[in-house]
């Protein structure tokens, strides 16, 4: 298929593109290489995608991989509404994997404009695209943060989802709205995946996982919120990504269901101190810890209930953390200490 994935630069977007390669399709990235956080870090994932370009390159024109012949990237913004149309219209696509998002629970409290601009804005220009040069299939990421405070575990896509503790969270159910109602009106099938706590090589250095690693190699202490009493279904990178394009290759078959939506998780929620602790084991290192209240958006739990995709597509999440954050040091050591 020719498929074109957003957030082609970012922590998951880099991997989906590497695997769909790898599969031989032919795969057009898009990002706007936002600096959010760090842009060497995406520079440095389209570089291993053979993809050299700067952060202040040439916009919206394609750049070729080095090292993958049926590689394109474009430096574009979702929000673009001349350019986008006319990126649709070069290439006509098969499939549109977006995953082009402002991410993060904390920083939406500060700049909650952003969300609205490439989660909201950006989203649905992305839709209109799809309705406008006639794409059959559409898949997005959504997230776990639209579970809000859910007490009923694990959380299944059943569950209520309309009391969003964080603007992140409301975007991305919005966008869960949005993409039914083109379903609905326009026959795109559209199938959304709700991540959670995806961690692993190449992660977000915003991420616990990178600020915990970082601050622990350094002597400095790091921030506990919530005193530790918090959970999360640490879902490790490599898991997503099979499940992800277990959805991109089979979508055109599941004919009779125009709008899904899939928890995309490990299933087995660990607790922040012992995750934590994981670190320590491994680093050989005891971390100075600063125990924190609860932060404002956070949610106590997160707890996919997996099943529906297990079922629908044979998703089966392989790796613990112990092995995630093994892979994730061995990862760290050659990319920031080296
Ligand atoms: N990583 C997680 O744990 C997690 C959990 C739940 C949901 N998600 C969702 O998965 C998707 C990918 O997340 P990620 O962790 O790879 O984040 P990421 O920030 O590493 O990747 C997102 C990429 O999108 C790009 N981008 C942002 N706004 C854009 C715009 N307006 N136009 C073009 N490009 C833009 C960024 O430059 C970035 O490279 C996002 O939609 C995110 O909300 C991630």
């Amino acid at each position: 298929m020719k498929i074109l994935v957003t957030g082609a630069a970012g922590f998951i977007g880099f991997h989906l593109c590497k695997k769909l390669l790898q599969e031989g399709h032919t795969v057009i990235g898009l990002d706007n290489l936002n600096d959010y956080y760090c842009t060497s870090l995406k520079l440095a994932r389209l570089a291993e995608l053979g993809i050299i370009t700067k952060a202040d390159s040439g916009y919206h024109l394609p750049v070729k991989s080095q090292q993958y012949p049926n590689f394109t990237f474009h430096k574009m913004d979702l929000q673009d509404r001349e350019n986008l149309p006319a990126l649709f219209k070069t290439y006509q696509f098969d499939l549109v994997c977006n995953l082009a998002a402002q991410a993060g629970v904390r920083y939406s409290i500060e700049n909650p404009q952003a969300y609205i601009d490439s989660n909201l804005v950006g989203f649905a220009n992305i839709l209109e695209c799809c309705r406008l040069y006639n794409i059959k299939d559409f898949v997005y990421a959504s997230s776990s943060s639209v579970y809000g405070q859910n007490k009923k575990i694990p959380f299944s896509e059943e569950d209520r989802v309309d009391e969003p503790v964080s603007l992140y969270a409301a975007t991305k159910r919005s966008s869960e709205l949005m993409a039914y109602t083109y379903s609905h009106l326009y026959g795109i099938r559209c199938t959304g995946l709700r991540f959670f706590t995806v961690y692993g090589p190449w992660g977000r250095p915003d991420m616990a996982m990178f600020l915990f690693v970082n601050a622990i190699k350094n002597e400095e202490p790091i921030r506990v919120f919530n005193e530790g009493k918090l959970e999360r279904d640490f879902t490790f990178v490599e898991d997503i990504i099979h499940g992800v394009s277990a959805v991109i290759n089979d979508a055109a078959a599941d004919k009779n269901s125009l709008c899904r939506i899939f928890n995309i998780g490990n299933s087995q929620p660990v607790k922040l101190l012992d995750f934590i602790e994981e670190i320590e084991k491994q680093l050989g290192v005891t971390a100075k810890k600063n125990l924190m209240p609860m932060q404002q958006g956070d949610v106590n739990r997160t707890w996919a209930d997996s099943r529906p995709l297990m079922e629908r597509y044979g998703y089966q999440p392989r790796v613990d953390i112990k092995e995630g954050i093994k892979q994730y040091l061995q990862w760290f050591e050659i990319f920031y200490d080296n």
